[in-house]
């Protein structure tokens, strides 16, 4: 005789095994939430004047592009890229704020506090060193970095990460329409988070709309302080900010090129702390071309969206930039370390070797450090001016928005 299973049966079955399942969670559950995408992928090829332009073709002409960039945008905001769920790569990137977060140092996955303050994320594709002290330098790799750190998203194991993935379902149609199948990689992982950072392309600022119209093909704010060009788009304090910006309050010199980072590759450092600790002869800045190869020397950041990006500095000490133009007025500290640029060759007066108005010289005493005093209008202008850097398509653009609803 067949045994016959009654609809009461099977429930009870069903509510023994949902008993069970629920006993059996960790407190801690890891809650995977769909993320919702528009129909239609969207171009992730943003035109670029020549000037900004800081994708290579090739990247954009890989196949799959957009798909590979809009699977890296669900990845960068998943949280279950992290060991416990806790948190995605935008907990400590939020669009809103140029993808940094307004706090000194940010909490990780077990709520400890990392090292340094949150980078702010804008044109990765135009820089050659990533972190604070540049120890990446290649984007594909480095954006696994954080998803190891047992600080920030705690994965021991990156094998474990593409198990984690091929798990949610919600990824198979998205790596299938990036890669051609379903099956998630560690080296798909990084092709597509990397793609999508590539193209996180910030140029639609109020101050890149009137660079466009002024400077054509070529980036020249010499035209500008020179008198041949005129940025007509700026107000006469932004305008008086980018002159004095590449003139005489010398940022340019570190915050040089279309992104003001030093076109992606310097560093410095710029005298924060007294020190009062014997020079170390290895890192006193007398060989490097800019002085800027130290152990305390950090990465030059851009400043782009700069006004939205504080706390500032490596370690998020200053809270506004008044703070940081106080710094650069008057608190440059003189340090043997202290970057070439920042100390007054005019008033040298010591037994060193000087070498050139941007280098360091060569000996056991420096010029001192420069003090700019800016007056009250100086510095309205240089504010003025790194606020024109605000680029409000940049962070409103849906493209880069977290696409799990609710928020995961
Ligand atoms: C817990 C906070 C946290 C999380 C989560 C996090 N980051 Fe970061 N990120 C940081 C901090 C802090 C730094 C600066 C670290 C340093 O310089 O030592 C940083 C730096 C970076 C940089 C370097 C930027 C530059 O201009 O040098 C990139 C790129 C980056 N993160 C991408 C990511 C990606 C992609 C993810 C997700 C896979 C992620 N981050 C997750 C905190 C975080
Ligand atoms: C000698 C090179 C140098 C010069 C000159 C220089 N900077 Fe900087 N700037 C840096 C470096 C390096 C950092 C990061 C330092 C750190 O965190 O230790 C920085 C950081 C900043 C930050 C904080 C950005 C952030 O994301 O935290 C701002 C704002 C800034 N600089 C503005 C200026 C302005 C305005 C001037 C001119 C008055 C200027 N800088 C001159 C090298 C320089």
């Amino acid at each position: 005789m067949k045994t016959r299973l009654n609809p009461l049966h099977v429930s009870v079955l069903l509510l023994t095994t949902a008993v069970l399942v629920v006993a059996c969670t960790p407190s801690e559950r890891l809650e995977p939430v769909h993320p919702s995408l528009p129909e239609v992928t969207p171009s992730y090829r943003t035109a670029v004047d020549q000037i900004f332009d800081i994708q290579f073709p090739s990247e954009l002409e890989a196949p799959h592009h957009d798909q590979r960039a809009e699977l890296g945008r669900v990845l960068f905001h998943d949280r279950m890229l992290s060991q416990n769920g806790a948190v995605s790569c935008n907990s400590c990137h939020l669009q809103s704020h140029g993808f940094a977060e307004p706090k000194a140092l940010s909490l990780g996955l077990r709520r400890e506090l990392t090292e340094r303050n949150a980078s702010h994320l804008v044109n990765p594709g135009s820089q050659f060193a990533y972190f604070w002290d540049g120890r990446a330098d290649d984007l594909t790799t480095q954006v696994t970095m954080p998803i190891e750190n047992h600080v920030e998203m705690g994965f021991r194991s990156l094998d474990g990460l593409a198990s984690r993935l091929a798990q949610l379902e919600y990824y198979s149609p998205l790596f299938t329409a990036a890669y051609g199948d379903p099956e998630p990689s560690l080296e798909r992982i990084q092709d597509a988070l990397s793609t999508f950072l590539r193209c996180m392309v910030s140029c639609h600022s109020p101050a890149d709309e009137a660079f466009a119209e002024a400077m054509d093909e070529f980036w020249d704010p010499w035209g500008v302080t020179n008198g041949t060009l005129t940025l007509n788009g700026l107000s006469s304090l932004e305008k008086q900010g980018f002159e004095l910006f590449h003139g005489e309050a010398q940022c340019a010199n570190c915050h040089g090129g279309p992104h003001f980072n030093g076109w992606g590759m310097d560093f410095a450092d710029i005298g924060l702390d007294a020190s009062t600790e014997e020079p170390d002869p290895n890192t006193v800045n007398n060989f490097g071309l800019f002085g800027g190869w130290g152990p305390t020397a950090m990465k030059v950041p851009s400043l782009r969206n700069v006004a939205l990006t504080g706390p500032y500095m490596h370690d998020g000490r200053f809270e506004t930039l008044d703070e940081v133009l106080d710094h650069y007025s008057h608190g440059i500290q003189d340090v043997p370390s202290l970057d070439g640029r920042l100390r007054n060759w005019n008033s040298f007066g010591g037994d060193e070797i000087f070498i050139g108005p941007n280098l360091p010289a060569l000996g056991n005493e420096a010029a001192a450090p420069i003090r700019l005093n800016f007056s009250p209008s100086e510095r309205a202008a240089l504010k003025a001016f790194l606020h024109s850097l605000t680029d409000f398509n940049f962070i409103q653009d849906e493209r880069f928005s977290n696409p799990f609803n609710p928020p995961s």
